[in-house]
């Protein structure tokens, strides 16, 4: 089996019951396993384990939750939070879980927990009657309702003397539920997934160029998302605002047909193929050598149209090469969408109205529908990252 924990970046995080003592186990098998493992301990959890046994074994410092208002403390955790791939509580109290529940960030683990956007991962342990509580019940269906993990505890005599529901697992068992987790989220293992993203721009004179609003950050999510998942990932990308994500081939094309020559070349080894660029439909007819000299006359610019990359990709007709493309409109979404996705032969079309509170450029939110042939789903309004899964998820589900 593919082993889902290596080079992973896990932040374990130890909150207080009896069970805390098994996740010093927990942490040195993930080390074994070739993660690299930053723990988080709540106050409590330091009245079972001491902080130097986790640093010990995974020869990174051990964060403890004495809530420090250090600028670069903070700093610290936040970038901890943006690089992890996989944040586990081992073990979660109820009062652990009732606090990510609800948002609350009192504390060092909670506030990374909260400033993490990656897996998570939940391993409830307790007093059967806390387990059963139905404010624990319902904050853990909370967590699951938003796509987080929670592994159930098992039956046994517990620490109180009680049998029942509560028990933390084997420590092995611990392992193999992070590693199954993991494993499934690798579904696009040694699939190549050519993703474009950002502005064109479409030069007038060495100065000026004609561009748009898009920041890449919708098709750097989605890049992003498929290489967490095991993709080799292609970004071909204009302009954006931000940095490409690191784990993947990164190729910069900024007008249009520089984008098409680079696409139509790379995608000719694309399992999937997801063009999120905001690509200009026009450019100037002529690009002039020097800087155009303002004169007191109006100016027109004539415009000539770019290579519809969307379409020559569809037009290609390649079996088994799954093409799927967006659409910003702002009227009449679905029915422009759907004329799209058939008039350049794609599979999917992503569309989103610039119009919707928190979707479009920019934002890091989206608010989008996924259009395919038979279908129509309606998303609410999401996190671009939290979009880029829902769109490989549907992708996965149609090429499988
Ligand atoms: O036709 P429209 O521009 O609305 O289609 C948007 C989709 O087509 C996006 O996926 C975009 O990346 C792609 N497109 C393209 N080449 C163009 C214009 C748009 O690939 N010249």
């Amino acid at each position: 089996m593919h082993n889902a924990l290596k080079d992973k970046k896990i932040i374990l995080g130890v909150s207080g019951g009896i069970a805390a003592f098994k996740a010093v186990s927990v942490a040195s098998r993930l080390v074994k396993k070739g993660c690299t493992v930053n723990t988080i301990m709540t106050k409590n959890a330091e009245q079972f384990v001491r902080p130097l046994t986790f640093e010990t074994l995974t020869n990174r410092p051990c964060i403890i939750s004495t809530f420090e208002r250090n600028g670069k403390f903070d700093v610290e955790h936040v970038s901890l939070a943006k690089s992890a791939d996989a944040f586990v509580i081992v073990p979660a109290t109820a009062n652990v879980i009732a606090k990510i529940a609800h948002g609350i960030a009192d504390d060092m683990l909670t506030s990374t927990f909260l400033a993490c956007n990656c897996k998570k991962i939940i391993f409830p342990a307790m007093n059967t009657g806390m387990f059963e509580n139905v404010a624990t019940k319902e904050n853990i269906n909370i967590l699951i309702s938003r796509g987080m993990e929670v592994i159930d505890p098992v039956d046994g005599v517990l620490a109180c003397g009680d049998i029942g529901k509560g028990r933390l697992m084997e420590v092995d068992d611990v392992i193999k539920s992070i590693e199954n987790i993991l494993v499934k989220d690798m579904d696009l293992d040694g699939k190549n997934v050519l993703v474009t993203a950002g502005a064109t721009e479409e030069p007038i004179d060495p100065v000026r160029f004609l561009t748009n609003r898009s920041s890449g950050k919708m098709g750097y999510a989605i890049a992003d998302a498929a290489a967490k998942r095991g993709a080799n990932v292609t970004l071909i990308s204009g302009r954006a605002t931000i940095a490409p994500p690191p784990g993947m081939r990164v190729e910069f094309a900024f007008s249009a047909k520089d984008m098409y020559d680079k696409v139509l070349e790379k995608a000719e080894t694309a399992d999937i193929c997801i063009l999120a660029a905001a690509v200009a439909d026009y450019r100037p007819k002529t690009i002039s050598k020097h800087k155009i000299k303002k004169t007191d006359q109006d100016r027109a610019l004539e415009l000539v149209r770019t290579p519809d990359i969307l379409k020559s990709l569809g037009e290609q007709k390649i079996k088994n090469r799954f093409l799927c493309g967006f659409s910003m409109e702002t009227e009449d979404l679905i029915e422009n969408s759907k004329a799209k996705l058939i008039s350049k032969k794609a599979d999917m079309i992503i569309a989103n109205n610039i119009n919707d509170k928190g979707a479009g450029f920019c934002v890091d939110t989206n608010k989008a529908s996924i259009i395919t042939k038979d279908n129509v789903v309606k998303l609410p309004l999401m996190s671009k990252k939290k979009l880029a899964d829902v769109i490989i998820d549907n992708i996965v589900a149609l090429i499988e």
